[in-house]
């Protein structure tokens, strides 16, 4: 069996930076057409100036003969100014800007404090017309962690979008129930990326015969109800809902570690990955508008003019894949997939 879609993007994907790029940029752009590269690095991706530059980079590792565009993004701090976002949206390359609660999650330090901090800016993102991507969690250590999202929506989410009517808002990696009602229920300016393992796995996958630190990520997993939620939301046809992988590669051991930090990769597989979620459901007719249509009409981009077939067959995921020096442990490592992207063959390297 062969499924053809319009070529898909992946709408929040970290790539990292300097040599990690080579290791995993290619996972992606062999599948998709374009991603929204995450601005988490260390120093934080800030001004139009660091993405461009860092777009460059991430260009250089694209492998020869295939052609990927990276849509930028900067990183919202309580110092961004308003002539930050009219330079970010006059250079056509940055795409949106993330806003990280502070202490919200892996390289999040220098998020924002306090969001009514940032409403000068908001305003002018407004004006220009530029996306806010919002990692919906609060930090307040007395909420509990399962519970981050739905208060961030609360306490955060209905008021700003109150305040800014016709800014558009991604709430990334959405993960529960209510936020998927919070999605539904709110104006054509609110969409949401989903994850694929939030698609396939239920907070059960971080215990399953002992600690499972591969299977950590933020927001972390929640019960099944709410991947239930999440898988009806995506398959619904409803043009709120789109791909973001949030693919997070972290080397064996930032996550097999006494502090192990959050991130789950599927580069590897990311396509694959959904293409699972959905004939699971029982909804593979629905894959291709989730992962190649509703993320460039949310953002007034073009869909992608060219395709890719995915075909029924086995294959193993490999048990790790090299990075920075050490190695990178996919998302069901070892364990059998049943959906491959049937690759076309690279253009040959050019020999010297
Ligand atoms: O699991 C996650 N990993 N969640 C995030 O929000 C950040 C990401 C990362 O950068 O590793
Ligand atoms: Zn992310």
């Amino acid at each position: 069996m062969e499924l053809t879609l319009t070529r898909p993007d992946d709408w929040h994907l970290h790539v990292r930076d300097a040599d990690a790029l080579a290791a995993v940029v290619p996972h992606t752009a062999q599948q998709f057409g374009r991603a929204i590269i995450m601005p988490n690095l260390q120093p934080p991706v800030t001004t139009t100036k660091q993405a461009l530059a860092y777009r460059e980079r991430i260009l250089a590792a694209v492998p020869e003969g295939i052609r990927f565009t990276p849509l930028m993004t900067l990183y919202l701090t309580n110092q961004t100014t308003a002539d930050d976002i009219i330079e970010a949206s006059t250079s056509k390359r940055v795409q949106a800007v993330k806003l990280y609660p502070a202490g919200a999650t892996t390289h999040s330090a220098a998020g924002v404090t306090d969001i009514s901090k940032t409403y000068a800016v908001l305003e002018t993102m407004e004006a220009q017309g530029l996306p806010l991507l919002v990692h919906a969690e609060v930090t307040d250590p007395q909420v509990d962690v399962f519970d981050r999202e739905q208060v961030f929506i609360s306490r955060h989410l209905e008021p700003l979008i109150a305040r800014f009517p016709k800014l558009r808002v991604v709430l990334e990696h959405v993960t529960t129930r209510e936020g998927v009602q919070f999605v539904s229920g709110a104006p054509a300016t609110v969409a949401a990326t989903i994850t694929a393992h939030h698609l396939l796995l239920n907070r059960n996958a971080m215990f399953r015969g002992g600690l499972q630190p591969h299977a950590y990520c933020l927001p972390v997993l929640k019960r099944e109800s709410h991947r239930e939620a999440l898988l009806t939301a995506a398959t619904s046809g409803n043009s709120k809902f789109f791909l973001g992988s949030d693919s997070a590669p972290h080397t064996r051991e930032r996550k097999e570690s006494t502090c192990g930090c959050a991130g789950i990769y599927t580069a590897h597989a990311a396509l694959e990955l959904y293409a699972q979620a959905f004939e699971d459901a029982g909804a593979l007719d629905r894959l291709e508008d989730f992962a190649s249509h509703f993320g460039p009409d949310f953002y007034g981009l073009p869909r992608n003019a060219d395709s890719i077939t995915l075909e029924k067959q086995d294959w193993q995921v490999p048990d790790s894949y090299p990075l920075s020096g050490s190695s990178l442990v996919p998302l069901f490592a070892g364990e059998t997939l049943h959906w491959r992207v049937k690759q076309k063959p690279l253009a040959r390297p050019q020999t010297l």
